[in-house]
């Protein structure tokens, strides 16, 4: 075989693997689409799940609509209070054990961590260079928190999170943002960095400690208000797009 040949064979993969890729359907759903006549590849209509293909070059649709046939798989995930921001742990239930098993199985990893009982915004992928870039401190990507304390927030709390608070164990955090909201137990935080329990630690420092956190965005990418804890849904295209340019 030439070496051009083999190279265009490795690139083939199975039309299921690429469709249930996505996040859209499961395998058994791809099953009855194809069976349906309702995928096709290069305008002809598939005749078999397991048809290879190469995702690069064919243009894929089901019901008429185009699908990108992408490397990677990203889910926005409503993480629940009481999972673990982990792939896997021996004792307690993970963010990954709230996705159906097929889409276990693609080495999606959390991006950034939020702790055991925070709720709210998780990007779920198995892009390793997307999750370096929204996690490096050099990108400054924002992350923006609901937090409900235990106490009244007020401009000197807003006030110390601006100019940049250094924490009694050392930890120096970077200038952030704090909204007080109509409740003043509650407010909006902004945060740069992400740091161990950062948000929690901040708070307590004010003599303020967080009853309840809920991460709301993380850059360009806004928790879905129709996604309720523990749903989940694959990102959209402009949604990949706007993550993409994150460069
Ligand atoms: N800050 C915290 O304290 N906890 C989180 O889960 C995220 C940010």
């Amino acid at each position: 075989m030439t070496v051009e040949k083999e190279k265009a064979e490795m690139a083939l993969e199975r039309l299921d693997k690429i469709l249930s890729g996505t996040g859209r359907w499961s395998r058994r759903e791809v099953k009855e689409l194809v069976k349906a006549g309702r995928v096709t590849v290069d305008g002809v209509v598939a005749a078999r799940p397991e048809d290879k293909l190469d995702r690069a070059a064919a243009a894929l649709a089901v019901d008429g609509e185009p699908v990108d046939g992408e490397k990677f798989t990203y889910l926005m995930l409503h993480k629940p209070g009481g999972v673990l921001s982990a792939t896997e742990d021996p004792r307690q239930p993970t963010v990954l054990d709230l996705l159906p098993p097929h889409l276990r199985r693609l080495g999606l990893f959390p991006v950034g961590r939020l702790d055991k009982d925070t709720e709210g915004l998780l990007l779920l992928t198995n892009d390793g260079p997307l999750g370096h870039r929204l996690l490096s401190p050099k990108k400054h990507v924002d992350k923006v928190y609901f937090v409900r304390v235990a106490g009244t927030l007020d401009g000197a709390d807003s006030a110390a999170f601006r100019a940049g608070m250094t924490l009694e164990d050392g930890l120096h955090c970077l200038p952030a943002e704090l909204e007080v909201l109509e409740e003043p137990d509650t407010g909006l935080v902004t945060l740069r960095e992400g740091k161990y329990h950062q948000v929690k630690r901040m708070l307590a420092a004010r003599g303020k400690p967080v009853t309840y956190l809920k991460r709301l965005s993380m850059g360009p990418l806004a928790l879905d208000p129709d996604l309720a804890p523990g749903a989940w849904r694959p990102l959209t295209r402009e949604e990949r797009e706007v993550l993409g340019k994150l460069g």
